[in-house]
């Protein structure tokens, strides 16, 4: 069944991003123009698991981030060692790609690419030698990018496919679909008009309380070419690997934690404070008119405030309940806070559990040298106890405990109380449909 609201066809080649597999050359020639309009008037509508939505995907949530590092042994003290996060796998394709000369001139751990948790999703920041992002990304712009992904969660990989058709449709800038490894996610990525790459997904790998990955040998689900549909689940492939003899247990095991001296609300842990949160992503942009078009009629998001700071313009956006998931500030405010050239973005944030969590986190990172950075308080709106770190590479770590919920202005409307069988097959969506708590890996 395509819930597309077009059938594709060919796409012009002078619309192709160089790096789009050939799959991914489709769509129908008279819709490939911009048509804001259009669907911000809801006249395209899409079936969304029965729910009319103006595309066919919505965005749930932050999923994950991914930075390009010019040290990134400091990056990972400062993450790993320091903020705590979880090395779930470790991966030297990416950085095989490179020539031997150019291998040569990396570090060991500029030759991998970390994927890092807090949580039970397998990744939730990425890091990549910027050396090796430059030299994979070469050949579509992206060389010199501080941030190699800006990352999703839509609810399905349904609309992750037909969420790449109508973006394509919409005269964006697809780089590629399919499904990498680690994490077994489905995805397809695409550029912001400022040349970020964004990147919906659906189904990270979850893993559980053994902090045991996928055994590497699962790795061949690598897909370049977007999906064709259905696709095996889950569950459907382990039970595969497992009547295949692959020992399920010989993936990447969490390293032992050091010391757990501290107590946090009555748990013995290895520092006085926990991440639980991904989210406010800050970018900056050259454009904002063009960015904020981008991010609304395309990617889907509400503009929750406007705000301007220091003569520079900037807005904040929400995909749900939160004040915002998303800000886009006016590059000039990047030399106003003394942040290097080469940051793409404001700052990325972190929830810790509660407020004591959140002073005892300065006060531990402080006391292994990181800087704390004022940022004014007009820029991040929503927020009350709420303070910014600097990495080693320069980038701003976003420290928080709260952040304002919101909800529609309008009263909920009424429960549909007849019976199930009398309820149409579509429904119209209310306000803040598929809002709230989400569901995190793959369905089954
Ligand atoms: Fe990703």
């Amino acid at each position: 069944m395509r819930w597309t609201a077009w059938e594709p066809s060919a796409i012009p080649s002078s619309r192709r991003s160089p790096d789009m597999a050939e799959s991914e050359i489709t769509g129908e020639p008279d819709v490939l123009e911009r048509q804001p309009e259009a669907f911000v008037a809801g006249a395209r509508l899409h079936d969304v698991g029965g729910v009319l939505l103006p595309r066919p995907f919505k965005i749930r949530r932050v999923g994950h981030f991914g930075y390009n590092c010019l040290d990134i042994d400091r990056m990972l003290d400062f993450y790993v060692d320091g903020l705590g996060l979880i090395i779930s796998d470790q991966s030297g394709r990416m950085p095989g790609r490179l020539p031997p000369d150019e291998q040569a001139t990396l570090s060991d751990n500029d030759r991998l690419l970390h994927f890092t948790r807090f949580g039970s999703d397998h990744h939730q920041l990425v890091f990549i030698s910027q050396k090796v992002w430059d030299w994979v990304g070469q050949n579509n712009g992206s060389a010199g990018a501080s941030i190699n992904q800006v990352t999703w969660q839509v609810g399905s990989l349904a609309e992750v496919v037909n969420g790449s058709e109508w973006i394509w449709g919409q005269g964006e800038r697809l780089l590629r679909s399919g499904r990498d490894m680690p994490g077994s996610n489905w995805h397809t990525y695409l550029f912001d008009p400022e040349g970020h790459i964004n990147e919906l997904f659906y189904g990270m790998e979850q893993i559980g309380w053994d902090g045991l990955s996928k055994p590497s040998e699962m790795w061949s689900g690598v897909l370049d070419e977007r999906p064709s549909l259905p696709q095996i689940s889950e569950t459907g492939e382990v039970q595969r690997a497992a009547g295949a003899g692959l020992d399920l247990a010989s993936g990447h095991r969490v390293d032992p934690r050091p010391d757990q001296h501290y107590e946090v609300d009555g748990i013995s842990m290895s520092r006085p404070f926990k991440i639980v949160g991904i989210g406010p992503i800050s970018l900056f942009v050259d454009d904002l008119p063009r960015a904020e078009a981008f991010y609304t009629r395309v990617l889907g998001f509400t503009v929750r405030e406007r705000l301007s700071s220091s003569g520079y313009d900037g807005l904040v956006l929400h995909s749900g309940a939160e004040y915002f998931t998303l800000a886009l500030y006016e590059s000039g405010l990047r030399g106003i806070l003394g942040l290097p050239d080469r940051a793409d973005s404001m700052a990325l944030g972190f929830r810790v559990a509660n407020y004591r969590h959140l002073r005892s986190a300065v006060e531990f990172m402080c006391a292994r040298g990181a800087q704390e950075v004022r940022v004014p308080a007009e820029l991040v709106p929503g927020f009350d106890y709420v303070t910014h770190l600097k990495d080693p590479d320069g980038n701003l770590v976003q420290l928080y405990y709260y952040q304002r919920q919101c909800g529609p202005a309008d009263p909920p409307t009424p429960a549909v109380s007849s019976s199930a069988a009398e309820w149409p097959e579509v429904i119209e969506a209310p306000p803040d449909v598929f809002g709230g708590q989400q569901f995190l890996g793959p369905w089954e």
